[in-house]
């Protein structure tokens, strides 16, 4: 059948497949956004809702913020696209310098994608290739971790380790084991903070190393703090022992920063919060304030080297690249994204308001349904006790309510995420619990 002109409608939801949506239970009960700015966005039927998320964990500085509007503004006007193949233009060469002088150690190098997905799929593709140019080809396994969440790649739904995201999609890479999840119920419910319980967990890894041989692995990836599976804190110095044994064994560990990277935890990377340097870091979301997309993987001196080393002169490094690495409008957000961070102080205002949202969070122990409570900086996971026979039922109730309610948080599975922007107050703070308490009263 052809379409014409005249059967375009604007209000038919039909044409569009959302992404992890239940589309035909959405279309029936559609939630439109039509603006934002600061903590709130104003929905289609005129309500402000306050953003306990960030939008998806991301815009971190706050919606529509002057500043990173008027840059990205006047970016398009001068420079709209520009190849990123042989080719620079003057703001990526700023960002790149710029970020590399706020991340920890010697992660001096930056390489641009779109997304936190791309940025995982070129973190193992760098470090697969890595361990080739060192004459380490047999190194060819990825080791993730139950429940982590890597995009939705085929390298990062490998890696990860959320079941639905894998189920559907084959066989996927080869090679690749998992770690097991950092979280127990039994051993760290209500916790604050990182859990003592759970160190000897990332000893697993040498259970990993000693059956399929540290010769054949690559790379190990981790969140420093899962996000999407739920908010889960590493154990107390759990990632430090990764980082050992990984030095033990030449393995390359990878964190994934996508979420807990541009202040989420109250420092500039989780890196930094947690004293852990891993050699190549993946981030996204907070990169840019969600403005314009735009992933950032760094990588330490020595992997960037062992690449401008192992080519010949005159030869590409790495064959690998988008379209739109380094788009001109993501820079400019980038920039003006950094510039707010700085002269807001957000980072170090997540950290000082991180104890008052840690009690606010807690006080929820005891309302009906929660089962536990993680929180660590500005991020709270609330876990509720599924309805028999319908994992997520009340979980999903609990996200249309809030909304109703005027409040949006991230809901997967049971679990309910708040992470809001880092520019939040404390009477802020107050009213999404205040909601939260209040619906968890209202919902079966
Ligand atoms: C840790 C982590 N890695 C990767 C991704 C994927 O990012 P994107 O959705 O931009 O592809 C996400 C998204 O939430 C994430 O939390």
């Amino acid at each position: 059948m052809t379409s014409s002109a005249a059967e375009f409608s604007p209000n038919n939801l039909d044409a569009l497949w959302m992404p992890f949506t239940a589309n035909r239970q959405f279309k029936s009960n559609p939630r439109m956004l039509v603006g934002a700015k600061g903590m709130y966005y104003t929905s289609h039927d005129g309500r402000q809702i306050l953003d306990g998320s960030a939008g998806l964990w991301c815009v971190n500085a706050g919606h529509c913020n002057d500043h990173i509007v008027a840059a990205v503004q006047a970016q398009v006007a001068r420079l709209d696209y520009s190849t990123a193949f042989q080719i620079g233009h003057p703001a990526e060469f700023e960002l790149a310098a710029r970020l590399v002088a706020t991340t920890p150690g010697d992660l001096d190098h930056v390489f641009f994608g779109n997304s936190g997905s791309e940025a995982v799929d070129t973190a193992l593709k760098m470090a697969i290739a890595y361990q080739r140019l060192k004459g380490e080809g047999s190194r060819v396994r990825l080791i993730g971790r139950e429940k982590g969440y890597h995009g939705v790649g085929f390298g990062g739904i490998s890696v990860g380790g959320m079941v639905n995201n894998r189920k559907f999609f084959g066989p996927l890479l080869a090679g690749v084991d998992h770690l097991p999840s950092t979280y127990s119920h039994e051993h760290q419910a209500f916790t604050r903070g990182e859990p003592t319980w759970g160190l000897h967990l990332a000893d697993e890894l040498e259970r990993i190393v000693a059956l399929h041989d540290a010769s054949t692995i690559a790379a190990v990836i981790v969140e420093p703090v899962s996000g999407s599976a739920g908010v889960l804190v590493p154990p107390k110095g759990y990632l430090k022992r990764l980082r050992e044994i990984c030095d033990k064994h030449g393995i390359l560990l990878i964190f994934d920063e996508v979420i807990t990277g541009f202040g989420r935890l109250g420092a500039a990377f989780g890196a930094d919060y947690f004293d852990v340097l891993p050699d190549i870091m993946t981030t996204a979301k907070g990169l840019t304030n969600g403005t314009v997309p735009m992933s950032a993987v760094f990588a330490r001196k020595h992997v960037y080297e062992t690449f401008m080393d192992g080519a010949a002169e005159g030869a590409i490094e790495l064959f690998h690249g988008y379209t739109y690495s380094g788009h001109p409008l993501a820079c400019a957000a980038g920039l003006a994204t950094m510039d707010v961070y700085k002269e807001e102080g957000l980072f170090e205002r997540a950290a000082s308001l991180a104890p008052y949202w840690e009690d606010a969070a807690h006080s929820l122990k005891g309302a009906p349904h929660v089962i536990d409570i993680r929180n660590i900086g500005l991020v709270a996971g609330i876990e509720l006790e599924p309805r028999p026979g319908a994992p997520g039922a009340r979980g999903y109730e609990m996200f249309t309510k809030c909304y109703e309610a005027g409040l949006l948080v991230r809901v997967t599975g049971d679990i309910v995420a708040a992470s809001p922007p880092l520019i939040i107050e404390k009477r802020e703070i107050d009213q999404l619990f205040e909601t939260l308490g209040r619906i968890l009263r209202e919902v079966d």
